[in-house]
C-alpha cells in the first residue's frame, strides 16, 4: 500500500470509530465532526479548535464553518493567505456540547479526556509539522496528549517544540474571546502562523492575498455575474452549481481555478464554503435572500441590477469569457438538470469512484483541486 493510501485507510478507520463513539452522554444527538472535509491528510499545519458549534459545524459537519466563530476563522485565514486546501482543521472535542437550554456549552474535563485518544490518533496519522491550538480548551487537550507546560496568556503567538513538531497557541476566534484579544490582534497572530508555515517551505502552493487578487473577491464577481444573468432570481442550489461549472470550465481551459474557494462534496453535489448563505450579503452587495417553503432563492436588488454591469471586475477578460460561456450553456437549466451535469463532471466522478473503492462516505471531501492563483 502506498503511504498516501495507508494514511487514508487509517484515517477512514478513525472516522468510522469516531462516528460510533457513545462515550459522552450529552453528545447523543450531536454530529461527530471528523471527516475528509477537515482537510488534506498531508497538511503541514493542523488547527485544533474547542468543539463544534451548534449553529456551525454541528450542522455543516465542517469544523469552523457556518457560525460566527467559523466566519471569523475563515476571514482570518483568508486575510493572511492560508487556504483550507492546505490545512487540516479539527476540534479537541468532536461533538457539540449543549447546556440544558440547548445552547453551546464548554466541554467538561471528562468530555475533553474522552476525546483525547482521537486527537492523539489524528496527530499521529497526519504528522503535521505545525499544530496551532485555538483557545484554552484546545491547548489543554494537546497538553494531555503530551505535556507542554504552556498557558494561553503567556504562550500566545509563540513557537514551541512539542512532540517533534511546532506548537503555536492562539486565542479562539469566537466572539467571546475577542474581548481578550481583538480581531486586529488575532490577525497579527495569524500573520505569525502564515509566516511560520511559509518558512517551513514545505507547504503546497498558496493563494495570494494581494489586494484585488483575493479568491473571495473573484468568487464574489463570479457569483454576482451569475445573479445578474438571472434578474428573475435563482435558487441557492443553482448558484453553487453554476459557479462550480465555471470553475470546471476554467480548469479545462487553462488548468487554473477561477477562485481559491474550498469546494466540497455534499449530498446534493459541490458546495462552495465561501457561498454560505450568511456570507452572501458581504460577498455580493445588494443580494436579497428569500425563503419560500424552505427553499432559498437569491435576487439582486433592482439598484444593484442597474449598477452591477459598471462595477469593475477582478476577473480577467479570459475568465469573464469562461463565465459567460457557462451562463450561455447552462444558465437556463433547471436544478435537476444542473445536478446531473455536475455529477457527470470528471471531478465528481473521480470522487464517487473513490467513495466506491473505499466503501466510505466522503461527504465534505474537497471536490476540486486547489490550483494557486499565484502561478499566473
Ligand atoms: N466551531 C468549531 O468547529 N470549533 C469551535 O471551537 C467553534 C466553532
Amino acid at each position: 500500500m502506498t503511504e498516501k493510501k495507508d494514511k487514508e485507510a487509517k484515517f477512514l478507520d478513525l472516522v468510522s470509530r469516531v462516528q460510533k463513539c457513545t462515550k459522552c452522554p450529552r453528545m447523543e444527538g450531536s454530529a461527530r465532526v471528523l471527516g475528509p472535509g477537515c482537510g488534506p491528510l498531508n497538511a503541514p499545519l493542523l488547527f485544533v479548535g474547542e468543539a463544534p458549534g451548534r449553529l456551525g459545524a454541528d450542522g455543516s459537519h465542517l469544523p469552523f464553518h457556518g457560525d460566527k466563530s467559523g466566519h471569523n476563522f475563515e476571514k482570518l485565514i483568508e486575510q493572511v493567505g492560508i487556504s483550507r486546501y492546505e490545512v487540516f482543521v479539527t476540534n479537541a472535542v468532536l461533538c457539540n456540547p449543549k447546556d440544558e437550554n440547548g445552547n453551546n456549552a464548554t466541554p467538561t474535563g471528562a468530555e475533553i479526556e474522552n476525546c483525547v485518544p482521537f486527537l492523539r490518533e489524528t496527530i499521529e496519522i497526519l504528522d503535521p509539522a505545525i499544530v496551532v491550538t485555538l483557545g484554552a480548551v484546545a491547548l489543554k487537550s494537546c497538553g494531555i496528549v503530551q505535556t507542554h507546560g504552556l498557558s494561553l496568556k503567556d504562550g500566545v503567538r509563540t513557537k514551541n517544540n512539542w512532540m517533534t513538531r511546532t506548537l503555536v497557541p492562539v486565542y479562539h476566534p469566537g466572539q467571546r474571546a475577542m474581548v481578550h484579544r481583538s480581531f486586529a490582534n488575532q490577525l497579527s497572530d495569524y500573520q505569525f502562523i502564515a509566516e511560520t508555515l511559509r518558512r517551513l517551505n514545505q507547504s503546497p502552493r498558496r493563494p495570494t492575498s494581494k489586494k484585488g487578487r483575493s479568491g473571495s473577491e473573484k468568487l464574489g464577481d463570479v457569483a454576482r455575474r451569475v445573479l445578474e444573468a438571472h434578474p428573475e432570481g435563482l435558487s441557492y442550489f443553482a448558484l453553487h452549481k453554476l459557479c462550480f461549472l465555471a470553475e470546471v470550465a476554467s480548469l479545462e481551459a487553462s488548468g487554473k481555478r477561477l477562485t481559491n474557494s474550498y469546494v466540497v462534496r455534499q449530498k446534493d453535489g459541490p458546495y462552495f464554503v465561501d457561498l454560505h448563505s450568511a456570507k452572501l450579503p458581504t460577498l455580493i452587495p445588494g443580494i436579497q435572500l428569500r425563503n419560500s417553503s424552505g427553499k432559498l432563492s437569491l435576487h439582486l436588488s433592482p439598484q444593484m441590477l442597474l449598477l452591477s454591469p459598471n462595477i469593475k471586475m477582478t476577473l480577467s477578460d479570459q475568465e469573464q469569457f469562461i463565465v459567460e460561456r457557462v451562463l450561455t450553456k447552462y444558465g437556463s437549466w433547471r436544478d435537476a438538470e444542473l445536478k446531473r451535469v455536475v455529477y457527470l463532471s470528471k471531478y465528481m466522478r473521480a470522487l464517487l469512484r473513490r467513495e466506491q473503492k473505499s466503501g466510505a462516505n466522503l461527504y465534505n471531501a474537497a471536490v476540486l483541486p486547489f490550483v494557486s492563483l499565484d502561478e499566473e
